[in-house]
């Protein structure tokens, strides 16, 4: 049967990117139910910008989707000369009807994070992968996180440096809890864990670790 999440992930679709189906619902899904702003580090052409921001205009929810992207790409896109990927994000919002949602942010993520002052119910971080950019990111953008707000981290399986963040800064953090893995896309909550709760958190953590292992067995196979 086709479902209205079969026709968002078809358009999502046309949007260049490498977010999952999963992933996109789950961004879908966590915009639907959270009002206020959110921020997102890593934009690119718009896909995820897309889930977030059809979720708001979806749910009539208030807030905007902070975009915030140098748009010249991260070093893996660049391998083959420079990029600028602005003119396709606007493009795409447009074409979903969805810009009156979006604030496009074209700056460098710590430049952008020193000159905002808002907070914000969701931050979703997928800019630079390595270690240092992926830090830098949680450390400048997490103060702005509401209390019970949504923190997601892309690319937590088969990147170190996303996966090295989680380690040092969330999974001995009783600032937060890690509620689940979707794909990739780790997420957790800004709210002290109980004893069980972090727990769990371990418990995703060490699943990830063996996704990631099945996943490379499984590659190696191929
Ligand atoms: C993996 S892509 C984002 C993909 C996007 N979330 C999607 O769903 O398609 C990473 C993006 O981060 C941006 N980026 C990398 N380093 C950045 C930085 N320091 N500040 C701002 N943006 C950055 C790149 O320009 C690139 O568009």
């Amino acid at each position: 049967m086709f479902t209205e999440m079969d026709s968002i992930h078809k358009n999502a679709n046309t949007i260049n990117g490498w977010l999952s189906r999963s992933e996109g619902e789950l961004l879908y899904k966590l915009a639907s139910s959270l009002s206020g702003n959110i921020v997102e580090i890593g934009s690119f052409e718009g896909r995820s910008t897309f889930y977030m921001a059809l979720a708001k205009k979806d749910n009539e929810k208030n807030g905007f989707i902070y975009a915030v992207d140098t748009f010249t790409g991260s070093t893996e896109h660049t391998k083959h000369g420079k990029i600028d990927t602005y003119n396709t994000f606007i493009d795409n919002m447009k074409k979903y009807n969805i810009m009156d949602y979006v604030k496009p942010i074209r700056n460098t993520s710590i430049k952008a994070a020193n000159e905002c002052n808002r907070s914000f119910s969701m931050i979703f971080i997928d800019g630079a992968h390595d270690h240092d950019n992926a830090k830098s990111d949680f450390l400048a953008w997490s103060p702005k996180l509401e209390d019970g707000g949504m923190l997601l981290f892309h690319d937590t399986i088969m990147w170190k440096g996303p996966k090295r963040v989680i380690k040092e800064c969330i999974l001995n953090n009783d600032e937060y809890t890690i509620k689940g893995i979707v794909h990739s896309i780790m997420y957790i909550q800004k709210s002290p864990p109980s004893f069980l709760g972090k727990l769990k958190g371990f418990l995703i953590y060490g699943y990830r670790g063996l996704y990631e292992l099945m996943y490379k067995i499984k590659k190696r196979k191929l």
